[in-house]
């Protein structure tokens, strides 16, 4: 029997992980949910995305998924550890392989991260930046209008070039970092218009590619990867308004996806 992957986000933005998961595990099944009626994630409090996040995987758990991603930096720096801690599959967050990447691109050893207020506050990055590299500086900026945008499918033209460039500009000011961390992975959607904020010579880095990479190497190591001839089908489901989930979808994918469906996610308590 096939058994998906299943991918977590408040909303959209793991959308740029399912990407690079299709394009790299090509046999691979996914079940994906975005939050997007409780969407954005990041000004909430932990135990709030905790909970969210459970809500989510319990759902997942009807899809018997044999991986869990989550597509969320929010949820990675909230939940990652008790997800791995409390469930028997393998669990992978977005926030590692993101500062492994940056790492690989950077010269001068000075990061830059943008993300959430949640993920920023939570100091995840510089955590996962520094036990790879004490000698790393890295500066931290939240970006709380950029979630909402990408949400809306305001992903270029006047408004998002204004938005992403009031918003960097104290980063900006800042200088001297050479290679920046989309740390929010609904960031990718706008990253065209981040790079040209920022210019070419800043290494602009999103954790879709290397999370893919890890996810692969994960599969194979518990001899998990799938077998069979049959094309893989590809769920996705959001809590909010289908039209614009499924609108942001069919531009992204630029291909079908199989099933779209809005679902209600069962409260779950958790301490
Ligand atoms: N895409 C998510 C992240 O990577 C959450 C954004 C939000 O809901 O605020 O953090």
């Amino acid at each position: 029997m096939v058994q998906p992957i299943g991918v977590i986000d408040s909303g959209v933005g793991g959308m740029t992980v399912a990407k690079e998961l299709m394009r790299q595990l090509p046999k691979e099944s996914i079940v994906y949910i975005g939050d997007t009626k409780r969407c954005p994630y990041g000004p909430r409090s932990e135990k709030e995305v905790r909970t969210f996040t459970w809500e989510m995987v319990e759902h997942l758990k009807q899809h018997d998924i044999k991986m869990l991603v989550v597509a969320c930096n929010t949820a990675t720096a909230f939940a990652l550890k008790e997800l791995k801690e409390k469930l028997d599959i393998p669990v992978l967050g977005v926030i590692e392989p993101g500062a492994r990447a940056a790492i690989t691109f950077s010269e001068n050893k000075r990061i830059g991260v943008i993300g959430t207020e949640g993920t920023v506050h939570s100091g995840a990055y510089p955590e996962a930046l520094k036990g790879i590299d004490s000698s790393i500086r890295v500066n931290s900026q939240s970006c709380p209008p950029f979630v909402p945008l990408v949400e809306r499918n305001v992903l270029k033209g006047p408004e998002a070039e204004r938005v992403v460039r009031e918003t960097l500009k104290p980063l900006k000011d800042q200088n001297g970092i050479d290679t920046l961390i989309l740390g929010c992975t609904h960031y990718p959607l706008i990253r065209n218009v981040i790079q040209r904020e920022m210019g070419d010579h800043i290494n602009v880095i999103s954790s879709g590619e290397e999370t893919a990479r890890e996810a692969s190497l994960i599969l194979s190591y518990h001899h998990l990867q799938e077998q069979g001839s049959q094309p893989p089908v590809h769920k996705f489901y959001t809590t909010g308004d289908f039209d614009k989930f499924k609108k942001i979808a069919d531009e992204w994918f630029e291909a079908p996806l199989d099933i779209f469906e809005v679902i209600e996610l069962d409260p779950v308590e958790i301490f």
